[in-house]
């Protein structure tokens, strides 16, 4: 099965790569990821001066990952002296760099880390003010791609999406973490970590398909690399399906260990034939026709129920129109059904059906 994607000119065993956090931070992080199965190795994002992050900064459940990590904590000169340099001359893949944040950190970063980066991937999550002169400073100093990553507190994506392809940019990074939130720590009667954490992880994967959903339905013909709770490989095919053409993933790998990422490029193939799919390149050729089509229309159709129905009553219990009643089969009452769909999402044995689109 081929898993390769060819984007930009550079060419792509398979769609998936780590994302910048504290699995891409320093050499040996950075040479795991240039040996494993991903297709593309990542960068954590390098600043000028290395980040004074607050500790403890990661805790994680079955879900969710809570963080308040900053940028890397080495200095600019350790990667550019150091780590990419190794990297690069051990190179066995794309690299996509991360760097940040405002106009003077680039004019003195990207000339240095320049010669070791296939992308430049552009984290905005400290950002407020001058996207535009920030992707220009960029854009001055490298001919490389350049993706700017979108945090999903920015409100206005479209419009985040339309300044930066304006002013130079190619392609977006979707999604950073999202917050800011707080956890409280129950047992110890404290915040978790600290007053201001950012959220990821499988809890997050809803926002970060829509912001692709949308900005692939608005730009038709941009690169986008999807980040945001991706934890198996039928995830990688929903972000692709939805609009990514490269995927990343970190928390899910925080929370199950970083095996993780060959496990689910092991995976694909079998989860590419069981959604009738012959390749990856396949699914970026037919969201087109697919996801994309129709989405606005709506109907309002009955369940209706197949042999492997076995009565266990779940759609009964749930219906929130009480619309169901189990009798020798179940029963739609058509004067209560508000045609919602919930029973056929829910049924355990994919036995109902014609409600969802
Ligand atoms: C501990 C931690 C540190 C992170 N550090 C960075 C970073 O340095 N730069 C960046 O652009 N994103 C950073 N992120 C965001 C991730 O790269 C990613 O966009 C986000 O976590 C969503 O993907 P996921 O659900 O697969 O983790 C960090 C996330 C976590 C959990």
């Amino acid at each position: 099965m081929d898993l390769s994607v060819e984007l930009l000119g550079l060419k792509f065993e398979n769609p998936l790569g780590p994302s910048a956090g504290p699995l891409t931070e320093g050499l040996e992080n950075m040479r795991f990821f240039n040996s494993n199965k991903c297709g593309v190795n990542v960068s954590k994002t390098i600043s000028v001066l290395g980040a004074d992050v607050p500790k403890p900064c990661i805790a994680g459940t079955t879900n969710t990952i809570y963080n308040c990590e900053l940028w890397s904590e080495l200095h600019s000169d350790v990667w550019i002296n150091e780590i990419l340099p190794t990297i690069h001359a051990e190179k066995k893949k794309p690299l996509i760099i991360s760097a940040g944040y405002h106009e003077e950190d680039f004019r003195n970063l990207i000339p240095k880390l320049d010669p070791f980066a296939d992308i430049f991937e552009i984290s905005t999550h400290y950002v407020k003010e001058n996207l535009a002169g920030i992707v220009r400073s960029i854009r001055e100093n490298t001919d490389k791609p350049v993706f700017m990553k979108l945090s999903p507190h920015v409100i206005d994506f479209l419009e985040f999406t339309k300044i930066v392809l304006d002013a130079g940019a190619t392609g977006i990074v979707a999604i950073n973490s999202l917050g800011p939130g707080t956890a409280i720590d129950l047992k110890k009667r404290s915040v978790l970590l600290a007053e201001n954490i950012w959220m990821s992880g499988p809890s997050i994967k809803p926002i970060a398909l829509h912001r692709i959903y949308n900005i692939r339905k608005a730009y038709p013909d941009i690169p986008i690399i999807g980040v945001g709770g991706i934890g198996k490989a039928e995830d990688v095919l929903e972000f692709m399906l939805a609009g990514a053409d490269l995927v990343q993933m970190l928390s899910s790998a925080l929370i199950k260990g970083r095996q993780l990422y060959d496990k689910i490029i092991k995976d694909l193939p079998a989860v590419l034939e069981k959604y009738g799919f012959s390749s990856i390149e396949e699914i970026r050729d037919i969201r087109k026709e697919t996801v994309f089509k129709d989405v606005d229309t709506f109907v309002d159709n009955f369940p209706s129920f197949n042999d492997k129905c076995n009565m266990c009553g779940l759609c009964v219990r749930i219906c929130p129109a009480g619309a169901l009643s189990a009798e020798e089969t179940i029963v739609v009452d058509k004067e209560k059904c508000i045609h919602c769909g919930l029973c056929e999402s829910r049924c355990p044995q994919d036995a109902i059906f014609g409600v969802l689109r």
